[in-house]
């Protein structure tokens, strides 16, 4: 048995590899290789690991000594199992020879320079974690840890085959929120080699993972965007603005004359500078806001990862900490970095930040920019980035969704257990690319207030809703479309691969496809949605993609590439397979447990007849990634090989005639080289040659001919692989050179999806055409025969009762007092208006059999009641800190929805501070206002205050109701009416959730005044509720 059969376990492989690439271990020739030539399955991979393309670009081609014997027999004792050992001492820099082996000096140099990251060091077919951090993680990643022997005592080693880096990388940034540092190998060129003392490789941290700094992470997110935000907090202005927020919310309201109110300005302080990207897309945004505001926008942008300056770090300071903290977003602290002005921010950008644009971004967003675009390009280590020049937010006229409002709307997750199922946008989203779905998740955090906006996405959906043809075609065109923003953005940060290039050329196929079944029917629509459709067509430029297009189809060869990708599956086979044989000689269960799914089956059912990597260089089975015609240089190469095969075949006939030998094959081995290679009969006759090695049945041997021979077809092939590479380095600048126009097409495209999804959607559930105006004496939201787009759909075999909504309508009051029992649906009425009302400003059809909308600026909700022990605030606090943002926020154009203020005190207490509020937000405010409560009070304080409808004032009560048989069956009247119901029915809900019968019969004699007595002495024990 080999050394590996006997000695190495999954565990230890890394250990065994270590050595392998220092000494070059021929045995695993084929990983090493891998690892480190230029056109290896690793460069091209669909696997291939993060920046290998990068590393490849610094230095085209590393040389790679084939067959090169000097074997270094690692025995098991050196590779010890077991405790940990004692903590290392620090790195002895001075004169002294190095203690370690030189990859594990490399290694420790990097954990002392990246302090705060896990380092994984590639070393051929692997990436390893040393000393602490493979006694920390290995663990975690249900690695073994090993210990290797060195002359600077064991050092601990854990590791993985580089095909699984993504799978670990979430193990580590998205789930254990750790920052990975992945030092690459960098081919050695001759000083390089000369300095390192012989080493094959440099290895350098080429990038720093981090869950807001992912690029194209199979783990990503396809449908929302990844982003990383950096907030610029002023250090001594925090305090005031926090105070400001929280510290001055009114105690109490007393009824004064409306007149002498003075009106409240919402926050508008601008204390705060934000700025936020996605990598993976290239978005890239600033905003100026307020410590009041940071929830709201947080929750609107959704980072997942927020950058501070590091200067907070010390300062600690409360209110930004706790509330990132109570949000649980990953906070990293970063310094503020060379970068300081809009101009240093431009190499980094697809183009210059438009000169009126530069003059609008306030200082703090200046800041804020500079410490993100510092941070990121730490992250990645100098690659370039092209970003799209930041947007500011401030300058878009979106309605404003506050955190709670984005919380108890239930419109990205759920309340209850914060998952996308049950969202709105789960209900409405019916995308078919990623693109499309990033786009509707960026909509519906931030609904238009433009009306041009709003009636040309209307119009397309009418388009599309008019013609189910064309909406059907353009879907399945659509799905043919790849997500052209994350694969540019790859190309612009150097990496990107042929199956990239490829993607790109489906989606601009898919693209001009589109346009020209759009145009043809341009005529035939009506002229809203012809000047719509027009105007996004408009923004389309196909004649730079298409010509990119053509020439990566006339230049990639798909077949080769299938091949490709096969042999990669068979090199993971075989690995998987290795550590499977070691595994079963030597392991447990447990160890085989740990291996990757699938391992058994590829290795015992892999046909034999697969090739592998070996076969693939020495044999005739070039898998190439080009076509021959895509250059001229390759168009040649091509044919020198072809003609060297022919060669070959003659000098296989020549030596089968001179050897006379029938048998004669001319192969390579890795050990061997270019050998001859005779069987059978042929192999037992007397060697006229040298025999390099022989079994009962083969002899192969050396001839200088098919040596040189040989040698010639590989160099041929070498420069093949060469002039691929340059083919592809030409294909991705000209990607690079339409970035612009590829970008502005997938952002049309991103419409279309929604669009297209909206009609489906529409039709699917009988939506309506919200008209939708901006008239400032008619403020109302009037909704006929409203329903809750995500009740409706999930009400169990009973339909949903419709309900007009007419705040604001002539006669019919601003602001509707909402009374009646329990589960007879005040939240939902009140829900149901609100999301209508969102999802009108997003563009979408809306359920409803009507509904005429006054623009909306901002909706703001308080609903339910939460302690909030952490930050010391009880239930009644935070219900009155939510409270006062609302009233101290909300104009004339808001959308207020409150349910049930007051709660979380005593009746009296409570009734008081709802009806405080409800009249603030009546005379100061003068905003829309749905209010449902079970106080039944504030509706004769309404009346008394000369408030009703009725009495020229502004406030219409509304009520549900409970229907009863006679025989204690009820039903629930879900139709709203005119009136107020003071009688809650709360003990029908208690007897339906289970209350024991002598809870409620003690309820029901509190009820009645009845206080003598207990149940069961006497009357009966469980009565009627
Ligand atoms: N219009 C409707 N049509 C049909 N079913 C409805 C309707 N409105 C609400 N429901 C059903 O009634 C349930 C309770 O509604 P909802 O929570 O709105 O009642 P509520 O009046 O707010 O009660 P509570 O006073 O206890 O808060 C909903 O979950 C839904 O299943
Ligand atoms: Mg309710």
């Amino acid at each position: 048995m080999t050394f590996l059969q006997h000695q190495q376990s999954w565990a230890l492989l890394p250990a065994y590899l270590m050595k392998s690439t220092v000494f070059t271990v021929p045995v695993l020739a084929t990983v090493a290789r891998s690892a480190a030539n230029d056109f290896s399955t690793a460069a091209w991979s669909r696997r291939r690991p993060l920046l290998a393309l990068g590393a490849q670009a610094q230095t085209p081609f590393p040389v790679q000594i084939r067959g090169k014997k000097m074997r270094t027999t690692v025995k098991l004792q050196d590779l010890p199992q077991g405790p940990l050992g004692a903590p290392l001492e620090p790195l002895d820099d001075g004169d002294h020879e190095p203690a370690y082996p030189t990859v594990v000096m490399q290694a420790r140099r990097n954990m002392q320079k990246f302090d705060g990251c896990v380092v994984l060091t590639r070393v051929g077919g692997f990436y390893e974690l040393y000393f602490e951090h493979a006694d920390e993680y290995g663990p975690l990643l249900n690695l073994k840890v090993a210990q290797k022997k060195t002359n600077g005592g064991p050092v601990s080693m854990a590791g993985f085959p580089f095909f699984q880096l993504d799978r670990f990388l979430k193990i580590l940034v998205q789930d254990l929120h750790r920052h990975v540092a992945i030092s690459e190998e960098f081919p050695n060129d001759a000083s390089g080699k000369v300095k390192s003392g012989g080493l094959m490789h440099d290895r350098r941290v080429a990038r720093i993972v981090t869950p807001g700094t992912l690029i194209d992470e199979k783990f990503m997110d396809p449908y929302a965007n990844n982003y990383v935000m950096a907030i610029h907090l002023p250090p001594r202005r925090e305090q005031e603005t926090e105070h400001d927020a929280v510290g001055s919310a009114p105690d109490a309201v007393p009824v004064p004359d409306a007149e002498a109110v003075r009106r409240p300005t919402a926050d508008t302080s601008s204390e705060i500078g934000l700025a936020w990207l996605d990598v993976s897309t290239g978005h890239f945004f600033t905003q100026p806001t307020s410590l009041s505001s940071l929830g709201s926008v947080l929750s609107r942008v959704s980072p997942r990862e927020v950058v501070l300056d590091k200067q907070f770090e010390s300062q600690q300071d409360r209110a930004t900490l706790s509330l990132l903290e109570e949000e649980g977003y990953i906070v990293t602290y970063s310094p503020q970095g060379e970068l300081e002005t809009l101009s240093d921010w431009e190499p980094m950008l697809e183009s210059e930040v438009p000169p009126e644009a530069a003059d609008q971004f306030t200082e703090n967003e200046v800041r804020a920019g500079s410490i993100l675009l510092n941070y990121v390009k730490d992250r990645l280590r100098g690659l370039s980035m092209k970003l799209q020049p930041p947007l500011r937010y401030d300058g878009l006229e979106v309605m404003k969704i506050d955190r709670n409002t984005m919380r108890s709307l239930e419109i990205k997750k759920t309340v209850k257990d914060g998952i996308f199922k049950g969202s709105l946008l789960h209900a409405i989203r019916r995308t078919v690319t990623s693109g499309g779905a990033r786009l509707l998740h960026q909509w519906l955090s931030a609904p238009s207030t433009s009306l041009e906006v709003i009636h040309a996405r209307q119009d397309l959906v009418s388009c599309f809703l008019r013609d189910q043809d064309l909406c059907e075609g353009i879907t399945t065109l659509l799905r043919r479309s790849h997500d052209s923003y994350r694969l540019v953005q790859k190309f612009a940060l150097n990496r990107g691969d042929p199956d990239d290039l490829l993607g790109l050329a489906s989606t601009i196929r898919a693209t001009e496809d589109i346009v020209g079944h759009l145009r043809d029917c341009l005529d035939s629509q009506d002229p809203s949605s012809r000047d719509s459709l027009a105007a996004l067509l408009g923004r389309i430029s196909l004649d730079e993609p298409l010509k990119l297009a053509k020439r990566i189809r006339k230049s990639i060869d798909e077949e080769g590439l299938d091949q490709r990708h096969q042999l990669e599956d068979s090199e993971t086979g075989e690995m998987i397979a290795l550590a499977q044989e070691v595994v079963k000689a030597e392991g447990t269960e447990a160890d085989s447990a740990l291996l990757p799914k699938g391992a058994t089956a590829k290795s015992t059912k892999r046909p034999p007849k697969t090739p592998s990597l070996r076969d693939h260089y020495g044999h005739d089975t070039e898998a190439w990634i080009m076509k021959p015609d895509a250059s001229a240089a390759l168009s040649r190469l091509h044919a020198d090989v072809a003609a060297l095969r022919v060669d070959k075949d003659l000098l296989t006939d020549t030596l089968r005639t001179r050897l006379e030998a029938s048998s004669l094959t001319l192969r390579w081995s890795p050990s061997l080289g270019h050998i001859c290679h005779v069987k059978g009969k042929d192999a037992r006759r007397d060697p006229a040659t040298h025999t390099l090695s022989s079994s009962r049945t083969t002899r192969s041997f050396h001839d200088p001919s098919w040596t040189a021979l040989g040698e010639r077809l590989d160099s041929t092939r070498h420069r093949i692989r060469t002039e691929e590479q340059k083919v592809f380095a030409a294909l991705r600048a000209l990607v690079l050179r339409s970035l612009v126009k590829l970008r502005r097409n997938a952002s049309v495209l991103d419409a279309l999806d929604i669009a297209t999804s909206f009609a489906r959607l529409a039709r699917e559930h009988t939506l309506v055409r919200p008209v939708l105006h901006d008239t400032p004496g008619s403020l109302s939201t009037i909704i006929k025969g409203g329903r809750h787009p995500t009740v409706e759909p999930n009400l169990p075999g009973r339909p949903f009762q419709r309900n007009d909504c007419l705040v604001g309508a002539p006669g019919h009051g601003r602001a509707w007092l909402i009374t009646g029992p329990n589960m007879a649906g005040k939240s939902t009425f009140l829900r149901q208006n609100a999301l209508i009302a969102i999802l009108a400003q997003v563009g979408c059809y809306v359920p409803a059999d009507h509904a005429s909308l006054a623009v909306i600026d901002a909706v703001h909700t308080r609903v339910g009641s939460a302690d909030d022990l952490s930050r010391h605030q009880s239930t009644f606090l935070v219900e009155m800190l939510e409270t006062a943002a609302i009233l101290r926020g909300a104009t004339p154009r808001s959308l207020v929805v409150m349910d049930e203020v007051g709660r979380g005190t005593t009746p009296g207490d409570g009734e008081a501070v709802a009806f405080a509020a409800l009249w603030h937000l009546v005379h100061v405010n003068r905003c829309r206002v749905l209010f449902a409560t079970h106080f039944h009070g504030i509706a004769d304080l309404v009346a008394a205050h000369g408030m009703r409808v009725e009495d020229g004032g502004e406030v219409d009560m509304y009520c549900t109701d409970v229907e009863e048989d006679g025989e204690g069956g009820f039903v629930y009247v879900h139709k709203l009416r005119r009136g107020v119901n003071r009688n809650s029915h709360a003990l029908k809900v208690a007897r339906l959730a289970g209350l024991p019968g002598q809870a409620i019969e003690i309820a029901r004699r509190v009820l009645e005044g009845r206080t003598e007595g207990a149940p069961g002495d006497g009357d009966g024990a469980a009565g009627e509720a």
